[in-house]
Order: structure tokens, then C-alpha cells, then sequence
């Protein structure tokens, strides 16, 4: 398979975004006719940033899985579409090549539809990262059924919050998950969730760690039945279901300034165009490359770059099950030499753990396959950078670091490998057809080179998110309305003298933590479910691997125990709530916290003080109670 609108110079780069915007529509109806559609669409783009609304490719009709799967059978059916390594090095790998997984893709949705899983069913996916997670993925797009995963660090509360929000009946899950030397139960956590939620219709649960779990007669059934129940059946074919280019393909749930996280929607047609558009140009995919993204599925990195962008494109992706510095700090580097792999794509926050080794445990691995290292989820800092450059793409790979969201879909800034200029920490240029605004507070645009501000979008793309689930005017509110008539990312930006753009984070009261996004909002809401705590505060501050800590400050009346055990409690209480990945790093014991007289807390002083600065805190005279900065200040950890 090769890619006509695959870009191979810095020129076709500038001809490709002048098209992309003069011409939005023409540009991308270009690219979209290179896809298997079942109907062609009869308008390429309607939408209004106003009163928020954007359709792509209406009237066109499709499924996503014939682009993924089907198409790739005539001339590539034996091509690897997806290699497995497990967590464990000694365990058998997997290759699982375009037939066989539509062979198992098309199994696993005659296993949806003898469960009684319809068109339209929300069916969330609570897996490990196994061939399986994809396999269960790509069938419910199949049949037409909306996928929500959720990512294994995710407690059951959570899980139960996004069952209910979606009113999801279905769940996959395994028995259990491998990570590093750990056994995550997850069969039990959705048990614990399920306890809420009555209205789970069916579960069905792959067997991987073999960890004993309860199975409910009636409601849990076990993957490997089913597909011999399936077999005996005799294989029926299970021919994709025909979408609307505007239907919904999957609900992802992602953390904003509000305590509950939102259900990002994104449909069928646009989000496989720009997904697959920008795998194929940012990382210079060529066909036979094995492209290894380090993300897991659970997030929206998986879903657009190791399931549909490269799946789309008939590549080979990597899927690894573990994690980065088990059985050491050496395991990316042994699977890009056992896999020769060509692309590297991971976060800086790996990054900056694997640097923490030293070059131990990248000496001795042949790396000369990789072509192209990558960077998502947080700024990368330029020690990071050039570590990256140094020792693993030995000054010879280019580094893409893609800027973008779940909420986007796919990448929006970044450069294209080889084929844009790079510049250390910067994202650089905007993908064709993005159109990138910086602000200032007052929603003046900031035209010109070097300014900084916050980051919208001017037009719409493809793959931009169409609502959130059961909320449009949440959608419209959290995007649309603090520069109207523009989507705002909630990201500051700077410009540089070249309009290179770098992302310097986020500026609503969101953070990034080892590149997973966590509102404080909802840190504070599952601190102050412990039963000592009056109140909390939480903000972020610099961590050097994480890039992001979380510091709580907290009103603490409990009498169980020291300081030290109620640190503790509280710090079980935020995992049972939202799950591990949001615990508090550090959490400092307080009288108050400084509110102005209307009650608001002034973050701004908690985060300052958080990051070490003792002196500049700014105006402290519109506070109800100055004295209790100086308190604070006295008692960081
Ligand atoms: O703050 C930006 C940061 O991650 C946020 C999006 O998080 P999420 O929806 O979880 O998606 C992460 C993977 C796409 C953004 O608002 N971010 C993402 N990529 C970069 C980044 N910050 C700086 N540089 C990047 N390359």
C-alpha cells in the first residue's frame, strides 16, 4: 500500500497547508477518496463553532473496520498487522497478520451479537494490553456498537461513574492484567464496579493471569466459550455493519477542569481520515516499517496510533504488554532490537525515567533499525530531548514531538519526520488543515512571531471530538465559549521568530501526570471523601520524571492515627475513588487554605508555594486570611 498523500518535502509541506486552507474541503475530499467508502458522501463539511456543531463527510457511508481490515486482504492478507510482546520476555510473542485478525475480528463480533450486543450499544472494553483489547475494539466498530475503554489504572468507582454516564450493558475485561511484576485483578475491580451498576447486561472475560475471579451466572461469561460456541456454529461470517460517516465510533473519557471527567465522542469518518493522515505524514510511514507506539489503549494515543491510524494504513503495529523497566531498564531497547522496529513513539515521561539508568541498559542493543523517534502527552525538556537523539536515535533519527489531545482526535502539531524542520522542544509547525490561534486573556489574537498565549483552533479538522457524551452544552461550554467562535485547547503556547509553536502546558486547572491528564477538581473530590478530611487543594508542581506532581494541601480533622497513616488513608482513598495514577505525591497538613473574602481559593499562591517559591507570591491583601500563607508557606514538604 502506498500513500498519495503522503508528504516527501519541506515545499509539498507548504503547498499542502495553503490548500488545506484555502481550499478545507477540496483538501480533504482528496484524501478521503483514497478510502473504501460504501457510499460516497454527498457534502464534504458543514459547521458552526458558535453553536457548536461540525458534520464531515455527510451522506458518506462506511465502516472503518473494511479500511482497517477487509482492504488490506487481496495483496497484504499475510502481512503482520499486529505484533504482541507479552510482559513477561520469556513468554511467547504473538503475530497476528491482516487475515487472522480480521478472521478473529469477525469471530469476536459473532460473540457481541450472541450476547445480544446491537448497533449503537455503548460496550466498554476494561482490558490488559493484549491482540485481544484490539480485537474487541475493532468488532464493535464492526457492528456498529460505540467502544469505551478504560484504562486499567482506572478504579472501579470510575469505571462504575463512566458505565452509568454512557449506560453501557456491556463489559470486556480479563481475568487479570501483567504489568512489570504485578497482577492487576481486573475482573475484580469491575465486579466492585458492577455492584452499582444493575444495568450491565453481559461481561465477558478473556482469561490471561489465570487470577481466580467470580462469575456470575446469568451476566459473566467467559471470551474463550464464546468463541467456541462460535466455532461450532461454524465460523459465520459477520459482514461490517454500514455506518454513517457521522455515527459515533467510540466515547473516551478524558479529565477536564470540572470534577467529572467527560465522555469525548468521536465518529466513524472524519477520525479515520486524520488519523490515518497523520500517521502516515508525521511519522513517514513506509509500508514493510514496524511502527511501536508505547501508549497504552486505554488512552487516546492507542486508540489513533496503535489501532486505527496504522491499522487503517495496512502497517505493522507493535503492542506491548508491560511496562518500561521490567524485567529492567532495557526492555524498549530489546524489543526494538528484537523487532527491528522503525518507529518510536513514547512519552517524555519514559523517557526521562529510562534516562534515570544511565547508558547500562542501552549498551549492547542494536538500535540502527529505528528511522523515527516520537514524543506525545507532555512537553519534553531538552535534556530529554537530545538523550532521545543521542543514545537511541544516535543523531541520526528525527524526533516528531506531535502536540494534541484526546478531544482532537489525532495530531495537530508537529513536525513531519525528516520532511519539516525540528527544533528541540518544540511541536513546531501545524498539520495541513489545522489552523492554530494564539490569545490573549481578553480573546485578542496575538498575530505575529514570538508571542505567547493560549492555544485555539480556528477551523475545524476532521477528527475534531463531536460532543460529549450526553452533554452537548458541557461540550459547547468547555470548548467553545471562553473565545468564541474558536475551540480552545486549554493550552498555553509561545510562537517563535520562525512560527515554530512549543506547548508550555496546560492553563486551566488541569494536570499532566507522567502524560495522563487529571482535573485537581476531581483529586479534591476523592480527598475529601475521606471522612477526616474538612478540605483540600490541589495543585501541580515539577516533577522530574512525572513532569507534573500533585501536591495537596489539606484541612485534616481525623483522630485515626498519626500524620503519617492518615498521608496514607487519604492516599488509599484517592485510589479507591479515581484509581492509582491520581495519588497525591506529596500532602501537606493545613489550619485553612488562603480564600479571598467571596471564598475562592487563590490557587496561584497554593501552586507557587508548591514549587518552592517562598518570596514573590503576589498581591496576598484581597485574602480573608493572609496569616495563613505564612503558615503554609512554613509547613511545604
Ligand atoms: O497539555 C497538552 C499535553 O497533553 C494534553 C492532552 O492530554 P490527553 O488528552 O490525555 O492526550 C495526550 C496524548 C495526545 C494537551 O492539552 N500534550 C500532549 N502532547 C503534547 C503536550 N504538551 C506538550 N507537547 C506535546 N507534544
Amino acid at each position: 500500500m502506498s500513500y498519495p498523500y503522503q508528504i516527501t518535502n519541506y515545499d509539498q509541506y507548504k503547498t499542502a497547508y495553503k490548500k488545506s486552507v484555502d481550499d478545507p474541503e477540496g483538501f480533504w475530499a482528496d484524501i478521503a477518496s483514497h478510502f473504501y467508502w460504501r457510499k460516497r458522501w454527498d457534502k464534504v463539511l458543514e459547521w458552526d463553532f458558535s453553536d457548536y456543531n461540525v458534520k464531515w463527510f455527510q451522506g458518506g457511508k462506511l465502516n472503518i473496520t473494511e479500511n482497517c481490515l477487509d482492504r488490506h486482504l487481496g495483496m497484504m492478507g499475510n502481512k503482520p498487522a499486529i505484533i504482541w510482546e507479552p510482559n513477561d520476555p520469556e513468554e511467547h510473542h504473538r503475530i497476528l497478520t491482516y487475515r487472522e485478525l480480521h478472521t478473529k475480528v469477525v469471530q469476536f463480533c459473532n460473540v457481541l451479537k450472541n450476547n445480544g450486543v446491537k448497533k449503537g450499544d455503548r460496550v466498554c472494553i476494561y482490558m490488559g494490553m493484549v491482540p485481544e483489547l484490539a480485537i474487541a475494539v475493532l468488532a464493535c466498530a464492526r457492528m456498529g456498537a460505540i467502544h469505551s475503554v478504560i484504562f486499567g489504572g482506572f478504579s472501579a468507582q470510575s469505571i462504575a461513574d463512566r458505565l452509568w454516564d454512557a449506560n453501557a450493558e456491556y463489559v470486556i475485561t480479563c481475568d487479570g492484567a501483567f504489568r512489570g511484576n504485578k497482577e492487576i485483578p481486573l475482573k475484580s475491580v469491575i465486579d466492585d464496579a458492577l455492584i452499582q451498576c444493575r444495568f450491565v447486561k453481559k461481561t465477558i472475560v478473556l482469561t490471561r493471569t489465570r487470577t481466580p475471579v467470580s462469575m456470575i451466572k446469568g451476566r459473566d461469561v467467559w471470551w474463550e466459550d464464546e468463541i467456541k460456541k462460535v466455532e461450532t456454529m461454524g465460523n459465520p461470517d459477520f459482514p461490517a455493519e454500514e455506518m454513517d460517516a457521522e455515527d459515533p465510533l467510540f466515547i473516551l473519557y478524558t479529565s477536564g477542569s470540572t470534577g467529572k471527567p467527560k465522555g469525548v465522542v468521536h465518529t466513524a469518518g472524519g477520525y479515520m481520515i486524520y488519523t490515518n493522515y497523520t500517521f502516515v505524514n508525521t511519522f513517514q510511514y513506509q509500508p514493510g516499517d514496524i511502527h511501536f507506539c508505547t501508549a497504552d489503549i486505554g488512552w487516546i494515543t492507542g486508540h489513533s496510533y496503535i489501532v486505527y491510524g496504522p491499522l487503517s494504513a495496512g502497517a505493522t503495529s507493535l503492542l506491548f504488554e508491560g511496562i518500561p523497566t521490567w524485567p529492567d531498564a532495557g526492555r524498549f531497547w530489546d524489543i526494538v532490537d528484537k523487532y527491528k522496529v522503525n518507529v518510536l513513539y513514547t512519552a517524555p515521561t519514559a523517557i526521562r525515567s529510562l534516562m534515570g539508568f544511565g547508558l547500562g541498559p542501552v549498551h549492547g542493543k542494536h538500535l540502527d533499525s529505528l528511522k523515527v523517534l516520537g514524543t506525545v502527552g507532555e512537553p519534553i525538556n531538552e535534556e530529554a530531548w537530545n538523550w532521545y537523539n543521542e543514545n537511541i536515535g544516535k543523531g541520526r533519527c528525527p524526533i516528531v514531538d506531535t502536540w494534541w489531545q484526546t478531544e482532537t482526535g489525532g495530531c495537530m502539531i508537529s513536525n513531519m519526520a525528516g520532511v519539516t524542520p525540528s527544533k528541540p522542544t518544540y511541536a513546531t509547525l501545524p498539520m495541513p488543515g489545522i489552523q492554530p490561534v494564539l490569545m490573549d486573556e481578553n480573546g485578542k489574537i496575538l498575530e505575529g512571531n514570538d508571542v505567547s498565549g493560549n492555544l485555539c483552533i480556528k477551523f475545524p479538522w476532521p477528527s475534531i471530538l463531536r460532543t460529549t457524551y450526553g452533554d452537548h452544552d458541557r461540550c459547547k461550554q468547555n470548548y467553545f465559549s471562553a473565545y468564541p467562535g474558536y475551540y480552545f485547547t486549554g493550552d498555553g503556547c509561545h510562537r517563535d521568530e520562525h512560527g515554530f509553536y512549543r506547548i508550555t502546558g496546560r492553563v486551566d486547572d488541569v494536570l499532566n501526570v507522567s502524560g495522563h491528564r487529571i482535573g485537581t477538581a476531581e483529586v479534591e473530590n476523592a480527598i475529601n471523601m475521606h471522612a477526616g478530611v474538612v478540605e483540600s487543594a490541589v495543585v501541580g508542581y515539577p516533577h522530574d520524571i512525572k513532569g507534573q506532581g500533585i501536591y495537596a494541601y489539606v484541612i485534616y480533622t481525623g483522630t485515626h492515627g498519626d500524620e503519617s497513616l492518615a498521608r496514607q488513608d487519604i492516599t488509599l482513598t484517592v485510589s479507591r475513588i479515581i484509581g492509582p495514577i491520581a495519588k497525591p505525591d506529596r500532602i501537606q497538613f493545613v489550619s485553612g487554605l488562603p480564600k479571598t473574602r467571596s471564598g475562592k481559593i487563590m490557587r496561584r499562591i497554593l501552586r507557587k508555594i508548591a514549587e518552592g517559591e517562598t518570596e514573590n507570591l503576589g498581591d496576598t491583601s484581597t485574602l480573608l486570611d493572609p496569616g495563613i500563607v505564612e503558615e503554609i508557606k512554613n509547613g511545604k514538604l
